[in-house]
């Protein structure tokens, strides 16, 4: 028997089209969670959380980590990857095979067969911690889709269309969740809305973990 909650076989559990190419594996990383959640500490032990100065000059609510190649970074100057940690110009943490291995498979399940991810940024959200919407831009190839894992308390997912404008649509993303978006959709706008007040999990508290993968270059 097969059901939605056929927790020993992610790879034929249900994908949820949220867009054109676009798609929410509920659960997908539901095995690998606890080593996912390990595995942050680890990575943030090297490469600590930090909040971030947008070019505008505003703190970003999410603090932020990253792992791989390359990691995401913002500054007064901008946007942009680097394959330096700014604090302490080390390289980032290597990214853990269970981190590129899970990515790659949930993209597959979403019909992008070999992703090859170069940077895993972490985002740790608080109570009231949002990101708005935006576009994953920053990258040199866009035939590669983003992958994006959610751990610990819940949190509403906005996803909208290539302006701006657009409609949005709105998926709660809980503990175990990937969304997954390429192709067509690739350029989308999208966010998290706060952090609910009462957002939890038994594992994280008050805490909510974002791991995004993408292809750089
Ligand atoms: C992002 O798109 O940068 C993060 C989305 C999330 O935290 O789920
Ligand atoms: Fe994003």
């Amino acid at each position: 028997m097969q059901g939605l909650l056929d927790l020993g076989a992610p790879e034929s559990a249900a994908r949820q089209p949220i867009g054109p190419d676009a798609w929410l594996l509920k659960g997908f990383a539901l095995n690998d969670a606890d080593a996912l959640l390990a595995a942050i500490e680890r990575v943030a032990a090297q490469a600590p959380f930090r909040h971030q100065v947008t070019p505008g000059g505003y703190e970003m609510s999410a603090a932020m980590s990253s792992c791989g190649a390359y990691g995401w970074v913002t500054d007064r100057h901008g946007y942009r990857y680097s394959a330096l940690d700014p604090q302490g110009n080390q390289p980032w943490p290597a990214m853990p095979r269970l981190f590129s291995e899970l990515a790659e498979r949930a993209a597959e399940r979403a019909g992008f067969a070999h992703f090859a991810p170069e940077a895993c940024l972490i985002n740790r959200y608080t109570t009231g911690a949002r990101m708005g919407l935006h576009q994953d831009k920053d990258e040199q190839d866009f035939n590669a889709p983003i992958v994006s894992i959610s751990l610990g308390a819940p949190i509403t997912f906005l996803f909208g269309g290539p302006n701006r404008s657009d409609p949005t649509s709105r998926w709660l993303l809980e503990h175990g969740d990937i969304v997954v978006w390429g192709g067509e959709s690739r350029l989308h706008f999208h966010g998290v809305a706060p952090l609910g007040k009462k957002a939890s999990h038994p594992q994280t508290g008050a805490l909510r973990y974002n791991l995004t993968f993408r292809k750089v270059r």
